[in-house]
């Protein structure tokens, strides 16, 4: 790809740096942000970095009506030599474009977006906090902005990129997680965006959410949105479960999104060669594995939390314990492993690391 030139502005005060053993999940950003504009018929144009700041839109522009947007998220560690790296950042990108076309935003080229979120990434090279479980999160995202409550696709976007230092998402880090079948409200379905990374499918399920965090649990496990039978995903993440020594997880069936981390935990444990499938996995067929004393374990996956267990799952008011309650053994090596590879610890032989 011909490399295109990114303008750089830079702020005149720097931020004071939050202490890295204090950080929370998303509340801090740093000095500086990307933003590239997008004009019909010019298309995308005028790639920058600038002081991170409040951007102006105005209130008809049609992200705040119809919510056309999309984001990414991923994270850049800081290696034992002091290096920014990244974890496959390209399938983000890939991801990006899925989300794009399916929400109608004109494509971004992938190669750029990565140049950029680099540029970005090594200017603020000194907000990677260095602390046991931190990172810098990045969050590439595009908003429609054109003008006009007519119900289209904008002719307008902005594609920004912020970046926020982060530690654990969960505050149970990695011990395990109380979650709550969810049997009313669905997160998306077949035919709708499920499989696309856009605020709608966010907003969408903090209702359940809400209603579950009231009563103690941490997340939901959304359930098919058509016969309410078929495990989709938990929380913001995907799912795993380890039935009599076979790890699945539901098949990507257009209404779950493929998640980096997903793809990764899949290959990781056929490398391992342990069994691992793709598949309809039905509610009924956990509860009855755990009522046989067969679900050995269960584990959301995702960039924000990396691998999150599920100690106790609830449905219908029956309470289904998973490892009485404690991290499995399968759940603990994929997080050592992924983390020992995200923060240069530990071999990278699939070449994951940027
Ligand atoms: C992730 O697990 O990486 C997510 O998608 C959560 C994010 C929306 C904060």
């Amino acid at each position: 790809m011909e490399e295109r030139t990114i303008q750089v502005d830079l702020c005149s005060t720097k931020k004071e740096k939050p202490k890295s053993d204090q950080l929370q999940f998303g509340k801090v950003f740093t000095d500086h942000m990307f933003i590239m504009d997008y004009s019909d018929p010019l298309g995308w144009h005028d790639a920058r970095i600038v002081p991170y700041q409040p951007i102006t839109i105005d209130p008809s522009a049609m992200i705040f009506h119809y919510g056309q947007s999309v984001f990414e998220g991923l994270k850049a560690y800081l290696s034992p030599e002091g290096e920014a790296q990244l974890f496959r950042p390209e399938k983000n990108m890939q991801r990006l474009n899925r989300s794009n076309d399916r929400l109608c935003i004109p494509p971004i080229d992938e190669e750029f977006a990565l140049q950029a979120i680099k540029e970005l990434v090594a200017l603020e090279r000194d907000w990677i906090p260095a602390s046991e479980g931190t990172s810098l999160y990045i969050r590439p995202f595009v908003i429609s902005t054109e003008p006009y409550i007519g119900v289209a696709p904008s002719r307008h976007y902005k594609f920004i990129i912020i970046l926020s230092p982060v530690g654990a998402y969960y505050a149970e880090g990695i011990n395990p997680v109380k979650i709550a079948v969810e049997n009313h409200y669905v997160r998306t379905v077949k035919g709708g965006t499920g499989e696309a990374k856009t605020g709608g499918n966010y907003a969408a399920s903090l209702k359940a959410q809400e209603m579950v965090a009231n009563t103690g649990y941490a997340q939901v496990l959304w359930l098919d949105g058509v016969e309410k039978k078929y495990i989709e995903e938990v929380g913001s993440m995907n799912v795993f479960f380890k039935i009599n020594g076979e790890v699945v997880t539901p098949a990507l069936n257009g209404s779950i999104l493929e998640g980096v981390t997903r793809n990764s935990v899949i290959q990781l444990l056929k490398h391992w060669n342990i069994p691992v499938a793709e598949r309809r996995v039905s509610m009924e067929e956990i509860y009855q594995a755990g009522k046989d004393g067969l679900l050995e374990e269960a584990f959301g996956t995702g960039t924000a939390a990396v691998i999150s267990p599920i100690g106790q799952l609830t449905w219908n008011d029956e309470h289904l314990y998973v490892n009485d309650g404690n991290t499995g053994t399968v759940a603990k090596r994929l997080y050592d492993t992924l983390t020992g590879i995200q923060y240069g610890k530990e071999k990278d032989p699939f070449g994951w690391i940027e």
